[in-house]
């Protein structure tokens, strides 16, 4: 796989916006404000992770990389309401994020996600698996909590699909907040989890792994975590899902 270019920004839409029609003005409008900003961005910079039903959509328009918010109908057998990666694949989307603190919330369990992870990586999906901390302790536990959900998560992950794979860190307690947690306790974080997969895979594999940060990021606070936070990149919610926004977060992540 070919080395991705940084920073890595990826938008979360949830279930936004209402209609198709509001999605394709929403990238519309988008492309036009990231062709007007040529050459200072790169020819894909931004990546889309949209509701299902909008991808094919979407891909037509875009000239990011689209994604989807989960994957679903692994190890379970016949399945009612689940899309699995073949079908995403045939849909056109590039990537997949699994475990978003919203998916985990309405029941998704640990052996789920670990087989949503292997099969995502297999199918050669860009694979942004989220972790998350819900609340934070003085004694450092949540440190102990993500490394051992990130060893649980990868499980059945090949570690030679590692360049597949993109590590969201996303305190639980951060998203959709107005406020992000600080670059420092971004940064004491990501230090952990490249220590937590160098002891799991050895650091040939590890270094592979980009590592991103989300929750409550806007604007004006996007940046700083490039700088200070250790991270390769953002994975936007809010601030992704109106176009002038998101522009202003990719425009100000490419500023020198
Ligand atoms: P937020 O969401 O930027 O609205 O906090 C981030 C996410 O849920 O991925």
């Amino acid at each position: 796989m070919n080395k991705r270019t940084l920073p890595i920004l990826i938008g979360n839409w949830k279930s936004t916006p209402d209609t198709l029609q509001n999605a394709i003005k929403i990238v519309k409008l988008l492309e036009k404000k990231v062709l007007s900003a040529h050459p200072k961005l790169p020819k894909k910079p931004y990546y889309l992770a949209v509701p299902e039903i909008f991808i094919p959509h979407i891909k037509e328009i875009s000239s990011g990389f689209i994604g989807s918010q989960n994957i679903g109908g692994i190890s379970l057998g016949q399945t009612t309401g689940a899309t699995i990666p073949s079908q995403l694949l045939t849909g056109g989307a590039d990537f997949t994020l699994v475990g978003h603190s919203e998916v985990r919330k309405r029941g998704e369990s640990e052996e789920e996600r670990m087989h949503k992870v292997a099969l995502s990586l297999q199918s050669k999906f860009t694979t942004v698996l989220c972790i998350g901390e819900s609340k934070r302790d003085k004694e450092g536990k949540y440190l102990s909590f993500l490394e051992e959900d990130l060893k649980e998560s990868l499980t059945l992950a090949p570690k030679n699909l590692f360049d597949y794979l993109i590590i969201a860190y996303e305190p639980v307690w951060a998203i959709g907040q107005s406020v992000p947690a600080t670059p420092q306790e971004c940064f004491e974080v990501v230090i952990s989890i490249r220590r937590s997969l160098v002891s799991l895979v050895g650091m040939d594999y590890a270094k592979k792994v980009n590592i991103l940060y989300g929750g409550g990021v806007h604007k004006d606070d996007a940046k700083i975590f490039l700088d200070e936070g250790g991270v390769d990149g953002l994975l936007i919610g809010q601030a992704s899902q109106d176009a002038t926004s998101f522009f202003e977060v990719i425009k100000n992540c490419y500023s020198k």
